[in-house]
């Protein structure tokens, strides 16, 4: 798996760093709030997972099962709706957790909706943000990392599924998905 990687381009520690910064930022946010954090599948899992211990207050969790990508390395143009909450979002604070941010087109879509389903607010954190990929206006509330224009892999980012479970952000060699 890891001869596949070109490049690490954030590192294990690199990552544990951020998210704990991160924890900080977001546990005197939402001191006394009780917010909704929303994963968004599949991709957000390993972030969400590390980032919510380091949240010092109470929140409750969800999730949202959305998928624009398919198997391909550019998007559909398309968010489909897998799985849904199983909570409603009215009057909460809701924060939506991304691993990354490419067109824009996942959470403007995600961010729109609990607005219309009358969210008291919408606050968005991605650990990674590739602002070169953005085809829609969508500026997120928190970004962790800015990455370049390449297909990046691992903790939580795949390619047809696969590099999901790799601790670091990895620049994935060409000729993996060239075939
Ligand atoms: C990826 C990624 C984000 C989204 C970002 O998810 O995890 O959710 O694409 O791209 P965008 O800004 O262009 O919308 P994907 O749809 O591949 O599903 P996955 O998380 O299950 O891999
Ligand atoms: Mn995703
Ligand atoms: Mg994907």
């Amino acid at each position: 798996m890891r001869d596949d990687i070109k490049e690490v381009l954030i590192t294990e520690e690199e990552i544990q760093e951020k998210v704990k910064e991160l924890g900080k930022l977001l546990t005197e946010e939402y001191q006394g709030k009780f917010p909704l954090v929303v994963g968004v599948l599949k991709g957000s899992l390993p972030f969400m997972g590390d980032l919510i211990q380091q949240i010092d207050t109470h929140i409750e969790l969800d999730l949202m099962d959305v998928s624009s990508y398919g198997n391909d390395t550019v998007s559909s143009g398309e968010v489909k709706i897998v799985k849904d909450l199983n909570t409603s979002v009215e009057g909460r604070d809701v924060l939506i957790l991304e691993d990354i941010i490419d067109s824009g087109l996942t959470l403007s879509y995600l961010v729109k909706l609990f607005q219309y389903r009358k969210a008291k607010s919408v606050k968005v954190v991605t650990l990674l943000d590739k602002p070169e990929g953005r085809n829609v206006d969508l500026v997120p509330d928190i970004a962790g990392f800015i990455v370049p224009d390449e297909f990046v892999v691992g903790y939580g980012l795949d390619y047809a599924e696969k590099y999901r479970n790799l601790p670091f952000i990895g620049i994935l060699k060409p000729e993996i998905y060239q075939g």
